[in-house]
């Protein structure tokens, strides 16, 4: 058995939006995510449902309007806009080697199309960036992680207007001028292929405002594409060396039985969810199955001349992935369905599930890796990986939560299987490092930290910080590089 590659990046990822808060604070404009609710008296039984994935435009007239940010947790996060360094020094503690998280636009240009940027918010990711380096830690940064300045949806419609692409290109030019070396790896797109399973954030379109909506969708992911080989052209342009990397959500699916028609569905399913969006970013076309799967989704879209070529000659050095369960495919419609993050599929009878029904899956990791490793060649991340779950806070301030550590470990068991098949594998940045608030079902119940923050649904409570019992665990596994476990 191989062990990790010394140089291998132990790590913890966070998002914008589900940390910062002070949604109004240092020039920030509102973002898409400030505007999703969370409402403390929905019953247990809808908690596994995504909320406002599909926006609609009563909602979102309703959230602009709406002053008290007591359901919508996005706006207060963690507030870690104000206790990064404290979060750091935790992180610093656990001998971290890497910090992912990214960039809210709408601190960089409030409005999106803003003529210049607000340099109070350039000045608060720099000095973050810096916090990091000087506490030992690299910095991989998300560019797009499921929000836009509010403005770019009222004004253009978001990720459907070509426009859109052109605001981008511009925050990634005064990002990558601004930041420079200080960002490690890049990533322009947060899980591109969740386009089409969460299009609000994805899309960041309005469902009732579409004639067409799934052939809106999929412009968007176009249009994503473009920018997000925009973005490599000019980060590599402007940094020579730079890496920059492609991101989906890696949807694990099986057959759930030998059935051909199973096996064949699986075969769709993986393509339709998965490769559909690494295809594209690491080879630089659209796949040849490509025709068929739009013309049975009744998706018709618009390139422009030059798209193509640009595609070709601008794909991304390394993939990410985030993973946290598989699932089964089968044509049997009767079938019992799992829940999961942003899709639904087949339960699997082998697998035991989280709270929120999430299937437990350490070897589908393997599986992953192997399969994209496998098809592009090409160095992977794993950008997430975590449990979802109920922490209880002891009154001595500990918090037991061996069912994290267990998860973890054996994650990171198969990840070393998957290093010894000969996987070219840089790094694990476990998800919501400190507690952050959930992005499908916003609630902060569902933890996924190795630090604790003390806050309830609404925001209140000391928000201090507290260790679990698997912070000493992580420490030890990244101390011994994955070999004490
Ligand atoms: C990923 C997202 O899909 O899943 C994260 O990139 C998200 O933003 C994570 O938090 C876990 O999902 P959830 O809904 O449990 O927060």
């Amino acid at each position: 058995m191989k062990k990790f590659p010394e140089s291998f990046l132990w790590g913890g990822a966070i998002a914008a939006s589900q940390a910062d808060g002070a949604w109004q604070e240092g020039g920030k404009g509102v973002d898409t995510q400030d505007l999703r609710y969370f409402d403390t008296k929905w019953d247990k039984t809808r908690r596994t449902e995504n909320r406002n994935i599909n926006m609609t435009s009563e909602i979102f007239t309703k959230a602009l309007a709406e002053k008290e940010d007591e359901h919508y947790p996005f706006r207060f996060g963690i507030d870690f806009y104000h206790t990064y360094k404290e979060d750091l020094a935790l992180m610093e503690e656990m001998n971290m080697k890497i910090f992912r998280t990214s960039i809210n636009w709408a601190r960089i240009f409030p409005n999106g199309d803003d003529a210049e940027p607000n340099e109070e918010g350039l000045r608060f990711y720099k000095d973050l960036f810096m916090e990091c380096h000087n506490r030992g830690m690299k910095v991989f940064a998300t560019i797009l992680h499921y929000n836009i300045p509010v403005h770019l949806v009222n004004e253009y419609g978001g990720w459907k207007n070509r426009k859109t692409i052109e605001f981008y290109v511009n925050y990634v030019e005064t990002i990558a001028k601004g930041f420079g070396n200080l960002v490690d790896y890049w990533l322009p797109f947060n899980e591109i292929n969740c386009s089409r399973f969460n299009p609000y954030n994805g899309c960041c379109i309005i469902k009732d405002q579409e004639k067409d909506y799934i052939s809106t969708i999929f412009q968007c992911a176009h249009h994503q594409f473009v920018a997000n080989a925009l973005a490599i052209r000019k980060i590599h342009e402007l940094l020579p060396g730079s890496k920059v990397g492609g991101m989906i959500a890696r949807f694990t699916t099986y057959p759930l039985t030998c059935k051909p028609e199973d096996v064949m569905e699986t075969i769709l399913e993986e393509n339709y969810k998965n490769y559909f969006y690494t295809d594209i970013m690491a080879r630089g076309k659209y796949p040849s199955y490509t025709d068929r799967m739009f013309d049975s989704l009744k998706v018709a879209i618009q390139k422009v001349e030059g798209d193509d070529e640009l595609l070709k000659a601008n794909t991304v050095d390394f993939l990410a992935f985030s993973y946290y369960m598989s699932m089964t495919t089968t044509t049997d419609v009767q079938q019992e369905k799992a829940s999961g993050n942003l899709v639904s599929g087949n339960k699997n009878p082998y697998l035991e599930a989280s709270e929120w029904g999430w299937q437990i899956d350490p070897i589908g990791l393997r599986i992953s890796l192997n399969q994209m490793y496998d098809r592009y060649q090409l160095p992977l991340f794993i950008a997430e990986n975590g449990i979802g779950a109920r922490d209880v806070l002891e009154e001595d301030g500990s918090i037991h939560d061996d069912y994290r550590i267990a998860y973890m470990r054996e994650h990171v068991k198969q990840m070393k299987e998957a290093v010894s098949d000969g996987v070219d594998l840089l790094g694990y940045t476990a998800w919501g490092i400190v507690d952050i608030i959930s992005c499908g079902t916003i609630e902060m119940s569902k933890r996924y930290g190795v630090i604790y923050v003390d806050q309830d649904e609404t925001g209140h409570g000391s928000k201090k910080r507290y260790k679990k019992d698997s912070f000493s665990w992580y420490k030890k596994c990244i101390d011994s590089n994955g070999e004490d476990l």
